[in-house]
C-alpha cells in the first residue's frame, strides 16, 4: 500500500514551538529561542519515522509535541485522527494510553529506590483496573518479551548493565502496548556493544505489536539500518523529508549532503562529490534571513538569503527545502 493509500497515525500541520529567554535586564526586548518552525509532516502506522540533525535543531522539542508534552505555539497535531493540540487535559491522558517514550540515559531515567517491578508497573497502576496479582503478571511478561525474566521482577536497577536498564525502560514503555513510541537517542549513552542487541529488540517488539517508531538519532548509519522514513532538521525547521531509501540514495539538500559525508558507511555513494560542513550552528534566536542554512551552505547563491526556500517535490516521497531544487522545478 503507498503512502497516499494509508491514513496518517500522526500528521504535523504547520507546528512551530519557541521558549522565552530570560532577559539580562528588566527593559531587554522579548526574545525567543525558536526550536521548531513551520514543521508539517506524516508518520505512517508501523514504520520507523527518524529524527535527525545537529545538536539543538529541535528533535526533541519536535519529539515532545507529538505526546502531548509540549505545548505548541501554532500549528495542529492529529493522532489517529485526533487532534491533539484541542485536546482538554482529561482526553490528553486517554490519549497518551497509546503514546510512550524511552530515553536516551536508562542510568538517570530509572529512579534506583524503585524495584524492577515498581518500575514497569507504574503505567498499570496510573491507568488503573489491574490487581496486584495481575500487574505482576503483566510485568513478569513483558519482561520476558524484552530478554530479562521473572527472577528480575524484585532486583534493582544498579543490579543492571546500562543495556539491561534500557531494556527495563523498554519494557516499562510498553507494558500499556502503545501504538506509538518515541525513541530519543536510545542508544547513544549505551556502551556500543550493546546497540546492535537493542535496536534489534526494538524492531523486534515493533513487528510484534505494529508499533510506530519516532526515532531520534544523531547516528545516520543507525538511521539509515532502522527507518523507513525521515526528517532532517536545521535550526527548527525541515530541510529534507521522506523515503529512507531515497534521501540516502540522492541526497538532494546540501545540509543532508554535509551531514552524510560526515559518516562513513560503504553503502552510502561515495562517488558524490564531498561538501563538509563548515562552521557552527548559528543561534536559534537569531536565525539567519531567508533559507537557514545560508553561511554555511558550499551551494550558497546570492538570493538564498532573500526568502525561505518552500519544501518541493525531488521525486515521489522525497521533498527537499532548497531553491536549487524550487528552482529546477520551475524551469
Ligand atoms: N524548555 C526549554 N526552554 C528553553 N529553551 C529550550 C527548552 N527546550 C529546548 N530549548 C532550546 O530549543 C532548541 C531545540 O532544543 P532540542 O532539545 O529540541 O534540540 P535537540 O535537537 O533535541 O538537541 P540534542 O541533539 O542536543 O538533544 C535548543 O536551542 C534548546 O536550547
Ligand atoms: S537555499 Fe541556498 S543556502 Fe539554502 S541550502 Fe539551498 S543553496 Fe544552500
Ligand atoms: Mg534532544
Amino acid at each position: 500500500m503507498t503512502n497516499s493509500e494509508r491514513r496518517p497515525l500522526l500528521i504535523l500541520e504547520n507546528v512551530s514551538v519557541s521558549f522565552p529567554v530570560k532577559k539580562d535586564f528588566p527593559f531587554q526586548k522579548s526574545r525567543f529561542v525558536r526550536a521548531v518552525t513551520d514543521v508539517s509532516l506524516e508518520i505512517y502506522p508501523g514504520e520507523t519515522f527518524g529524527v535527525v540533525g545537529e545538536s539543538g535543531c529541535g528533535k526533541s522539542t519536535l519529539a515532545n509535541t507529538t505526546l502531548g508534552m509540549q505545548r505548541v505555539n501554532s500549528g495542529k497535531i492529529y493522532f489517529d485522527g485526533q487532534e491533539l493540540t484541542a485536546m482538554t487535559p482529561q482526553q490528553l491522558k486517554q490519549a497518551r494510553r497509546s503514546m510512550q517514550m524511552i530515553f536516551q540515559d536508562p542510568f538517570s531515567s530509572l529512579n534506583p529506590r524503585f524495584s524492577v517491578f515498581d518500575l514497569v508497573a507504574e503505567p498499570l497502576r496510573i491507568q488503573g483496573g489491574y490487581t496486584y496479582a495481575q500487574q505482576r503478571a503483566e510485568v513478569a511478561a513483558m519482561l520476558h518479551e524484552v530478554g530479562l525474566s521473572e527472577g528480575d521482577l524484585d532486583r534493582y536497577p544498579s543490579d543492571f548493565s546500562g543495556g539491561q536498564k534500557q531494556r527495563i525502560g523498554i519494557a516499562r514503555a510498553l507494558i500499556l502496548k502503545p501504538q506509538y513510541l518515541v525513541c530519543d537517542e536510545p542508544v547513544s549513552a549505551l556502551d556500543v556493544s550493546v546497540h546492535a542487541q537493542i535496536l534489534n529488540l526494538l524492531m523486534d517488539l515493533q513487528e510484534k505489536y505494529h508499533i510506530t517508531y519516532l526515532f531520534i538519532s544523531h547516528n545516520l548509519a543507525v538511521v539509515k539500518r532502522v527507518c523507513d522514513r525521515v526528517v532532517v532538521m536545521y535550526l527548527g525547521k525541515v530541510m529534507e523529508y521522506g523515503s529512507v531509501d531515497k534521501i540516502f540514495r540522492n541526497p538532494a539538500h546540501p545540509y543532508t549532503q554535509a551531514l552524510m559525508n560526515a559518516i562513513f558507511d560503504t553503502d552510502i555513494d561515495c562517488t558524490r562529490e564531498r561538501k563538509r560542513l563548515q562552521g557552527e550552528v548559528p543561534s536559534p534566536i537569531n536565525p539567519p534571513p531567508g533559507c537557514r542554512f545560508c553561511g554555511r551552505c558550499p551551494e550558497e547563491q546570492p538570493g538564498c538569503s532573500q526568502g525561505e526556500p518552500p519544501l518541493v517535490e525531488v521525486e515521489a516521497d522525497h521533498y527537499a527545502a532548497c531553491f536549487l531544487h524550487a528552482a529546477r522545478r520551475s524551469e
